[in-house]
């Protein structure tokens, strides 16, 4: 079997007296679609800053591709093929489809937006444009180029973050409620994508969502957590015919 291309290892955030993240252990492997769910406040988002390096951990170490990585920092753990999209979406309000993703380009070149833009050698700049071009095409999003990304429908605004996220070239993806906001149409859609994009991109992706019919129909497996501690593990059947989960989901009054 080879190594995990994710391995989280006892892993706890505490934020002062609370405890976010409770001794979590888990595993993405290659190739594979793991979700995390959880109701509201159970340490979903917290676990992703922690794998981001947004937060230090507590305790318990992160190990990416038999590296830890550990308590480095957000810019050096994109570097070793770590991306992902945020709980709120966040694009580049003021750019078109074509600039955000050349934006992100540029911060895989040098983490740092105005280096990037001011240093950049003619050969260089035109490189990064075929490559933005190229993604764009490959993901059906060319057409949409010149449009400003804020003007796109909201379910493409939310492709478009995913799409940005492609152009660091992650070996991992992680994606926080991808879905959050969408109608039934869109939430199927970025369900098609997400499993078109793990194949086509051989990526291996971590995904928190709520949105439970999607969850179900696209993880391989799906780990639970509640008050920052597991309480299940499992592929998705399992988990839908767990009581643990059903009676987390049923006392926060979310609907599994
Ligand atoms: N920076 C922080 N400082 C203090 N407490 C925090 C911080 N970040 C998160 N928490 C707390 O940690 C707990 C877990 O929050 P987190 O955002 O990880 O939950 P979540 O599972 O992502 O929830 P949701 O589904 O609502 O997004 C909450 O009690 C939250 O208030
Ligand atoms: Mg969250």
């Amino acid at each position: 079997m080879s190594e995990p291309v994710l391995k989280i290892d006892h892993l706890t955030m505490q934020f002062g007296g609370v405890v976010a993240v409770d001794d979590f252990s888990m595993v993405v492997n290659p190739g594979e679609l793991v979700a995390l769910i959880g109701p509201n406040g159970a340490g979903k988002t917290t676990a992703f800053n922690a794998v981001t390096g947004v937060y230090t951990p507590t305790a318990g170490t992160i190990t990416l591709l038999g590296h830890n990585i550990t308590g480095l920092r957000p810019d050096q753990i994109t570097g070793m093929g770590i991306a992902r999209t945020f709980q709120n979406i966040r694009l580049f309000s003021s750019m078109t489809v074509f600039e955000n993703v050349l934006t992100a380009h540029h911060l895989r070149r040098t983490s740092n937006l105005l280096s990037a833009t001011f240093r950049l050698n003619g050969a260089e700049e035109r490189q990064m444009r075929k490559d933005t071009e190229e993604l764009l095409r490959r993901v059906d999003l060319w057409d949409l180029k010149d449009e400003m990304a804020t003007s796109l429908p909201y379910g493409k605004q939310r492709l478009l973050e995913i799409v940005r996220a492609l152009a660091t070239k992650p070996k991992l993806l992680l994606l926080d409620e991808p879905a959050a906001g969408m109608n039934p149409q869109e939430t199927d859609e970025l369900g098609d994508f997400i499993r078109r994009i793990r194949d086509e991109f051989d990526l291996s992706i971590f995904i928190i969502e709520h949105h439970m019919n999607l969850v179900m129909r696209i993880s391989d497996r799906i780990y639970v957590i509640e008050f920052g501690r597991q309480i299940a593990e499992g592929i998705p059947e399992e988990i839908q015919n767990n009581q643990a989960v059903i009676d987390a989901y049923l006392g926060g009054g979310d609907e599994l």
